[in-house]
């Protein structure tokens, strides 16, 4: 399998199974967040002040297109609103397994802290049941609530 890809709403756990997963499975581990802040010099806040969501979904699309083309096997935590682009389900589908972790809105409020410096937290609730659908398209699911070494081990199980 040439990759697999962390899914699911802004504080899920993505960046932080992401890192321990890939250890475990001895791939890189790729933030892409982390990889549009580094591509574009910017923060994520910046750029969606500076250009806007769409500006920032076109980023975005580009940084998930450099993260595909990398040779060899890959953990890869996408972005809360990565999937909602029929065009990057579709790079995704192609390339590798999606994993959905789900985690209910009242457990990520919490988790965010009402979403200091995540610029869509305020709408948090009505992308939350529209995204509902398209998270739950993905390959597999898993828990989010769990504790984060139990969710790899999940994980991992299940891909055997
Ligand atoms: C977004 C989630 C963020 C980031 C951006 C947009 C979203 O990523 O990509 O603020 O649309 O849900 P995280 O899910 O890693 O917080």
């Amino acid at each position: 399998m040439p990759g697999l890809a962390l899914v699911g709403f802004m504080g899920a756990g993505k960046s932080t199974t992401g890192p321990l997963l890939a250890s475990r499975l001895g791939w890189p581990f790729v933030d892409l967040d982390a990889l549009i802040e580094e591509r574009e010099g910017a923060s994520v806040s910046d750029l969606f002040q500076r250009l806007g969501e769409a500006g920032f979904r076109k980023a975005e699309r580009r940084a998930l297109l450099a993260a595909l083309e990398q040779p060899g096997p890959l953990v890869l935590s996408t972005g809360g609103g990565t999937l909602c682009a029929e065009e990057n389900r579709a790079s995704l589908r192609s390339w590798g397994e999606t994993v959905y972790l789900e985690v209910p809105l009242e457990v990520l409020a919490l988790r965010v802290g009402a979403g200091e410096g995540r610029p869509l937290w305020s709408e948090a609730e009505l992308r939350y049941r529209a995204r509902q659908p398209i998270y739950e398209s993905c390959d597999r699911r898993v828990d989010g609530r769990l504790d984060v070494a139990v969710l790899v081990e999940q994980i991992l199980e299940d891909m055997c």
